[in-house]
Order: structure tokens, then sequence, then C-alpha cells
């Protein structure tokens, strides 16, 4: 199984986006897929609940009160975190995940934020260890303007891995209201977009199945 984090204590930024998207991406390329919605708002569950039937079947797990195992046969768990998140849940959920992935917006706001975020994070052994793979993924982008290139610098400063940078689009807002995904769409918008993904689709794979040494 591998374990997927979607986490920023900055609220906004896209963590429910990156992880209904994924949980998408992954059910789609045929991954026995698990959506566990940590945050009380229960976004992830909201759109589960509106996924058609005949959409890529993904199973939401209510992780609001607890961390529970997730079902049998899990290949792909995704963990959509609050933005309200405890440091000793922040320490557990690292513990439990393979990868971490943070979005972050454009803004000053919100990059002090997420500064603050990642060097919380940088301070957990397992990441300090380089035990988990850490994707930082630059979202609601619009190419050209003064706040992507300034965001674009700030990313390259952290010290980690920026992984992908996803387009502002109308596509997202969408697509969540009706419980689906760029994965589950076809048409030429919906096809060039998802190009943005596949940075961080590949990243997760490779954290996945590493490298033989
Ligand atoms: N790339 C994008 N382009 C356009 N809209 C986006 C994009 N990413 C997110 N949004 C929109 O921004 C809003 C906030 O996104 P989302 O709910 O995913 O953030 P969040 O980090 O989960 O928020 P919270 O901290 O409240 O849990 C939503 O309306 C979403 O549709
Ligand atoms: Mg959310």
């Amino acid at each position: 199984m591998l374990t997927v984090l979607v986490a920023n204590i900055k609220g906004g930024c896209g963590k429910t986006t990156v992880a209904t998207q994924l949980a998408a991406a992954f059910a789609k390329a045929g991954h026995a897929t698990v959506l566990a919605d940590v945050d009380r708002q229960r976004s992830s569950l909201g759109w589960l609940g509106r996924r058609p039937a005949d959409a890529a079947a993904i199973v939401g797990v209510d992780w609001t009160k607890e961390f529970d195992h997730p079902p049998r046969h899990t290949a792909r768990l995704v963990i959509d975190a609050p933005a309200a998140l405890k440091g000793k849940q922040i320490e557990e959920l690292v513990k439990m995940c393979d990868v971490v992935i943070s979005p972050v917006l454009p803004g000053a706001f919100d990059e002090a934020a997420t500064k603050r975020f990642l060097d919380k994070l940088d301070e957990l052994k397992p990441i300090a260890r380089n035990k988990k793979g850490v994707a930082v993924v630059g979202n609601r982008l619009r190419p050209r303007t003064r706040a992507a290139e300034h965001l674009d610098g700030f990313l390259s400063e952290l010290g980690h891995r920026v992984v992908a940078r996803l387009r502002d689009s109308t596509l997202y807002p969408e697509t969540a209201a009706s419980g689906l995904s760029l994965f589950d769409l076809t048409g030429k918008r919906v096809v060039e977009q998802r190009v943005d993904w596949r940075p961080l689709l590949a990243f997760i794979e490779a954290c996945a199945s590493p490298p033989a040494r």
C-alpha cells in the first residue's frame, strides 16, 4: 500500500482538490483506492457522495475522530488533512504515510504559512532522515503573473522538491461539484490540463517502487 498525505496548515490552498484529484487518478489507473478525510468539514467525503456510480470506485473513510486502519487490499490511501492540524496529529500522519504533498498558493500569506509548515515537517525524524517523499505543489498559478514568478522564486529556495505547478482553472471547482476529476473526463481542455499532474504522479509512483539498489 502506498499512502499519500496531502497537508498544509494554510486553509484553502487546495488540499482537498489535490487529494480528490489524486484519488481519482489512482482509481482510474486501476488501483484499489481509499480516501481518508481527517477534516471536520468532510469536503472529501462530500465529493465522494456526489461521485457518479459509474465513475472509477473510491472508498471513503471518516478519520475525523481517529485514524483507523484502511480496508484490507487497499493499494493507494490518500489522506486529506485539515488546515488546523495539531502537532501530534501531523507527527502521527507523517509516520503512517510514504509521501507528503503540500499545495501552496501564490501570495505572501500563503508562502509564509507554508514555510512554517515545512519547517515543522523538517523537524520530524522520518522527514529529517529522508524516509518520506515530500512534494510541494504550486497551485492556482497564472503563468506570467508577478505572483506566480514570486512563488517560483520562493519555492526554489525552500529546499524541498517542487514537483508540480497546477494552473488556476475553473475545471477544478466544476469537477468538484459533481464528484468528478480531470481524470474521469475526456475532451481537449481536460486532456491539456491533465499534463500539469504528470510530474506529481510520476513522483508518487517512484515512491511506490523505489529503484533497486
Ligand atoms: N488549481 C485550481 N484552480 C482553480 N480553483 C482551485 C484550484 N485549486 C483549488 N481551487 C478552488 O479553491 C477552493 C479551495 O480549495 P480546496 O477546498 O481544495 O482547499 P483546502 O486546502 O482543502 O481548503 P481547507 O483548508 O478549507 O480544507 C475551492 O473552491 C477549489 O475548487
Ligand atoms: Mg480541504
